[in-house]
């Protein structure tokens, strides 16, 4: 990587691994590698999604990556805002690269464009002393992928979005440029200019829309916000805002 300061500078690229998360908490538990270390895959064969599911993505025509960092400066209570600093490090290359397409990030943390899921993120933190000692941030992205696991409920790909191709290494590296924007502005404590970005993008924000709660009572709500943990801030039919956590809730498209 040739653009950024410490994001990507040690890259390690694999043909195939069961999952780049996997590895990289391992790396993580056998050595010291440097903040801003990069695990790539082509192909994944065990690639860890969200609440245990699975990530699928077609061999070479996806990103998988995960990125080694120390937050150390963020306490556990403010998980979200890496979640937040992430999110809009995807979506601000994203739409570099595919202009013209309705991006989101829908919460708490998928790429959407339009009411498809382009892609995920999942950060696994390893907490020391009240603090983010370490972090795994892994991003899948579709990219060249015409074919999905027919388990996916709404995939697309920026392929299928944008009618063409796209050079895989190029993205990884704005990627990796965007990360460090971000996460540089994260330790600089501009959570503030973080949030209000990411209300910017946020998928259905302030748009009333129908909602399911976990007992499965359905609802038209409105996104008021989110809270400093990061749960999602819904406006009820009633006027009251209900604060949800995760699975709680449901957008219903
Ligand atoms: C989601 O369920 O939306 C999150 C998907 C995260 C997938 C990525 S692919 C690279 C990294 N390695 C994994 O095993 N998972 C993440």
């Amino acid at each position: 990587m040739n653009n950024t300061l410490f994001v990507g500078k040690v890259f390690l690229n694999f043909d195939t691994l069961f999952s780049t998360n996997e590895y990289a908490i391992d790396l993580l538990s056998k050595s010291k590698p440097s903040e801003g270390t990069v695990i790539s895959a082509h192909h994944q064969t065990a690639g860890r999604g969200q609440y245990g599911s699975r990530w699928y993505s077609e061999g070479g025509k996806a990103i998988t990556l995960s990125v080694i960092l120390r937050p150390i400066f963020l306490n556990i209570s403010q998980q979200f805002d890496l979640n937040i600093a992430v999110a809009l490090a995807v979506f601000d290359f994203v739409c570099i690269n595919a202009t013209d397409v309705d991006l989101h990030v829908k919460w708490p943390n998928d790429i959407y464009i339009g009411n498809k899921k382009l892609g995920g993120i999942l950060i696994q933190n390893s907490i020391s002393n009240r603090k983010i000692a370490s972090s795994v941030v892994g991003i899948g992205l579709n990219v060249n992928q015409l074919h999905f696991s027919p388990e996916l409920p709404n995939p697309t790909s920026l392929l299928l979005e944008t009618k063409h191709e796209f050079d895989i290494r190029k993205l990884i590296e704005d990627l990796c440029l965007s990360l460090e924007v971000r996460y540089l502005q994260l330790k600089a404590g501009k959570i503030e200019a973080l949030r209000n970005d990411y209300y910017q993008i946020l998928y259905k924000f302030q748009i009333p829309t129908k909602y399911e709660r976990a007992g499965g009572n359905q609802f038209v709500g409105i996104i008021t916000g989110i809270s400093p943990e990061g749960r999602l801030c819904v406006q009820n039919e009633r006027g009251v805002i209900e604060v949800f956590g995760l699975k709680e809730i449901k957008i219903l498209l």
